[in-house]
């Protein structure tokens, strides 16, 4: 059986073979994210643009992901499961650990991912010295999305590009066990890599990290439209489309359900419930 990752063997794979990390939402898809091996699920916000409908992030509730959380882990029993702490869920540590206690005590999560730099250190130390592993995000930031002004590659001037940095290095010293960077130009990520000792998780970020993440609908090209960093490596909206519209013809021309997928009553039995029905009928064939 497949053994999970543990938080200091996470850390030790800084460097390694890249490492694979793959957001789910559900039970099916935790499913075939652990059977396909993937190192860590990431029960992402991004449940709120692609699985209930909202326009960005900043509508998902604690109790979203809790409730996303628990089936993932009903799914993916033995893969490491990092669930994120939605918009407004970290504001002050005591809410913070209250909030990521609820995703390691009834959603058994292995970790919590919370967006931000210096600004949230309070936050952070308070998870760490509580033993909840954290792993960081910084970079594009969806949950500063009004912030940013949309969905914006960040890190692209000396200031910004400096301030990365520097965010990145104090929330290694602070324990963090990954940092996942966000829509950045691709030499600022390996820059990040090299400088820190924690393992980098990159998504829109170059290949020079030390391993990628992708979102579910992006990987499985399940999604309406996508980003530039994404690759749908498989066609599962057009498979999925393709599937729901022959449905619709075969039951529009009785094609479906053919005698292959009916149930059947042995003509015994039928002839007698008809005579019993129809007493006076002559015929013995009743008609179907
Ligand atoms: O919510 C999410 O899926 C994420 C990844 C894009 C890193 O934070």
């Amino acid at each position: 059986m497949k053994e999970k990752l543990t938080a200091p063997e996470l850390r030790r794979q800084k460097g390694g073979t890249p490492l694979v990390w793959l957001t789910a939402y559900d039970f099916p898809g935790a499913q075939l994210a652990e059977e396909a091996d993937v190192d860590v699920i990431l029960v992402g916000d991004s449940v709120g643009t692609t699985v209930l409908g909202y326009p960005s992030t900043i509508p998902v509730t604690m109790d979203d992901m809790v409730y996303h959380a628990k089936m993932v882990r009903r799914g993916a029993p033995h893969t490491m499961m990092i669930v994120d702490l939605p918009f407004l869920s970290y504001v002050t540590p005591e809410i913070a650990l209250q909030n990521a206690g609820r995703l390691m005590q009834e959603a058994l999560a292995d970790g919590v991912k919370l967006e931000g730099g210096r600004s949230i250190l309070p936050v952070i130390d308070a998870l760490v010295q509580h033993e909840i592993p954290v792993v960081g995000h910084l970079g594009l930031t969806p949950q500063s999305i009004h912030r940013m002004g949309g969905y914006r590659v960040q890190a692209r001037t000396a200031d910004a590009i400096e301030a990365l940095v520097d965010d990145a290095q104090v929330l290694a010293d602070h324990g963090i066990i990954a940092l996942v960077l966000e829509g950045i130009p691709d030499r600022v990520a390996q820059y990040v890599t090299e400088s820190i000792p924690v393992p980098t998780i990159g998504i829109g970020a170059g290949h020079q990290t030390d391993g990628q993440v992708l979102v579910f609908h992006d990987c499985l090209g399940l999604s309406s439209s996508y980003p530039k960093f994404a690759k749908p490596f498989a066609h599962v909206r057009q498979a999925m489309l393709e599937g729901i519209t022959q449905y619709r013809r075969e039951v529009t021309e009785r094609q479906f359900p053919d005698e292959t997928h009916s149930y059947h009553v042995p003509d015994k039995e039928w002839q007698e419930f008809w005579h019993r029905r129809h007493p006076a009928s002559s015929s013995s064939e009743p008609a179907r």
